[in-house]
């Protein structure tokens, strides 16, 4: 169910810990699994409980606990955007609602086409520029609407390509 590279890779991780306590690699494993699929689905959670030796119950709780990992299959362009207390205060609703209108969808949906998945997280460390985001592995701050605009302009320019 995992290529050998991210087998390599959770060994890798496994090395870290003592043996007995291979539930502390479930962190590191599921985003090595997710980084390989795409998301988490429930066979892969049980696959990567099984291939640690942790019960899958043990899988199931780091999975379904943070936002990190996602559960369904998601867009191309995930944004996630941080509506804890620094970002909300600086205006988040309002960056949430603004993707909510130019993506016409929810917190948690995808586009039809595939592109864009909005997430609602917490925070993200980067409270000094509030209201910001994550965008893979970037972190995008002091949002506007304006700067959101351009983005999923060039964003779906990027696809095209
Ligand atoms: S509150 Fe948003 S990054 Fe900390």
């Amino acid at each position: 169910m995992l290529s050998a590279s991210s087998l390599a890779e959770i060994d890798r991780e496994r090395l870290k810990y003592p043996p007995e306590q291979a539930r502390s690699v479930l962190l590191a494993a599921l985003r090595i699994a997710q980084e390989e699929h795409g998301y988490l689905s429930n066979e892969l959670i049980e696959f990567v409980a099984s291939y640690l030796g942790v019960p899958s119950i043990q899988a199931f709780e780091v999975a379904t606990f943070y936002t990190m990992y996602d559960l369904a299959p998601v867009g191309k362009y995930q944004f996630c955007v941080c509506g804890s207390i620094s970002c909300f205060l600086n205006g988040s609703d309002e960056i949430l609602a603004h993707l909510q209108d130019r993506l016409g969808i929810g917190i948690g949906e995808t586009t039809a086409d595939g592109l864009f998945t909005l997430k609602e997280v917490e925070c993200l460390g980067a409270c000094k520029d509030a209201p910001m985001m994550q965008l893979g592995d970037r972190y995008l701050e002091n949002l506007t609407p304006e700067r959101i605009d351009a983005l999923i302009e060039q964003l779906r320019k990027e696809a095209q390509r």
